[in-house]
């Protein structure tokens, strides 16, 4: 090819690429995609309250999954068992910028918004809700939500501004979308824990349901994050569920003492050369206040650091 040509050739796929980059055309191949897969997206606080007081005139029970996209397994739990009790399924997708930390992987957090579309579709979802930062926390935003106690607890001591950006964005969605019930993972159990307590105390009127954990054979909790694991800390994340296993089979043969049976943890742990314990808790199922001596409402609670990235898991002990 003369260079001139190839040069104009360039150029072209230049524009193009940016043109394809531009929010409109973006906005433009979500719609396309929706249509054919039959499912609503939308992308304004507005059409939100539009499509949600629409249903709700028509009578139809709604429920409503958040998550910040990158779905896998364990989100689409959630979206099946929503469309067991309600007649209208809506799935937020929004990487909620209150809950990271500055030194945390807001920018990395996977976005696979095309993937996520058609998940959400083949599990029967109605409508992605899927707003922007801008949308969500405007120039001047100053309110936030906070659950005291309960929110400097567990992982509120490694991340002690998460729980805040969780708690304001599950209300502002819930307001939004003013579900009849909200769906979470027990993958998160402190999250589920503060959700339920914010929603008791500020008498929303959303029922909360909360759905076991979604794992891989190996045990793994499925979640977004376990994309960043490399060949070898995949070989060693299957160890915390593994660690769980141990301590309720310790459990199961009379074991009590919580310090003994954290032990028992720890020395699985340790067959994990890129594994490093953030912390091991043993609390209660209700209230996570933390326990000595482990009882049948005790649950097992932990974060481990596998290379860079922070896993999380959890099991009742019984
Ligand atoms: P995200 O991590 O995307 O998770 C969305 C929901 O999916 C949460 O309720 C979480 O507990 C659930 N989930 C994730 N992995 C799971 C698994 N392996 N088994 C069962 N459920 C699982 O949690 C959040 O987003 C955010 O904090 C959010 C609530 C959306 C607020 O921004």
């Amino acid at each position: 090819m003369p260079q001139k040509k190839k040069k104009r050739a360039i150029q072209k796929r230049k524009a193009n690429a940016v043109k394809r980059k531009s929010p409109a055309i973006q906005r433009k191949r979500r719609q396309t995609a929706a249509k054919k897969h039959e499912i609503a997206v939308i992308d304004t606080i507005a059409a939100m309250r539009r499509f949600a007081s629409t249903a709700r005139a028509k009578k139809k029970k709604i429920g409503f999954v958040p998550t910040m996209g990158a779905l896998h397994e364990g989100h689409i739990s959630l979206i099946r068992a929503a469309k067991k009790d309600c007649d209208v399924v809506i799935v937020s997708i929004f990487v909620n910028p209150t809950q990271f930390s500055p030194t945390e992987d807001l920018s990395k957090y996977p976005r696979t918004f095309d993937s996520d579309q058609k998940l959400i579709a083949g599990a029967g979802g109605h409508a992605i809700f899927y707003p922007t930062n801008m949308m969500m926390y405007p120039e001047g935003y100053a309110t936030y939500v906070t659950v005291e106690s309960l929110s400097s607890l567990l992982c509120g001591v490694t991340r002690p501004h998460h729980f805040r950006g969780v708690t304001t964005v599950v209300t502002k969605l819930f307001t939004i979308i003013t579900p009849d019930i909200a769906y979470f993972g027990e993958k998160d159990y402190q999250q589920a824990a503060i959700i339920r307590r914010m929603t008791a105390d500020l008498n929303l009127p959303v029922m909360i349901k909360t759905c076991p954990v979604i794992r891989a054979e190996n045990g793994l909790a499925l979640s977004s994050r376990n994309r960043y694991l490399s060949d070898k800390e995949k070989a060693d994340a299957p160890l915390l569920c593994r660690s769980l296993l141990a301590a309720r089979a310790a459990y199961a043969k009379g074991g009590r003492d919580v310090k003994a049976l954290t032990d028992i943890m720890e020395s699985v742990l340790r067959g994990g050369k890129t594994l490093r314990i953030d912390y091991i808790a043993f609390v209660d199922a209700a209230t996570l206040a933390k326990k000595t001596t482990a009882d049948n409402n005790t649950r097992i609670i932990m974060a481990v650091y596998c290379g860079s990235t922070r896993l999380i898991d959890n099991m009742a002990i019984r």
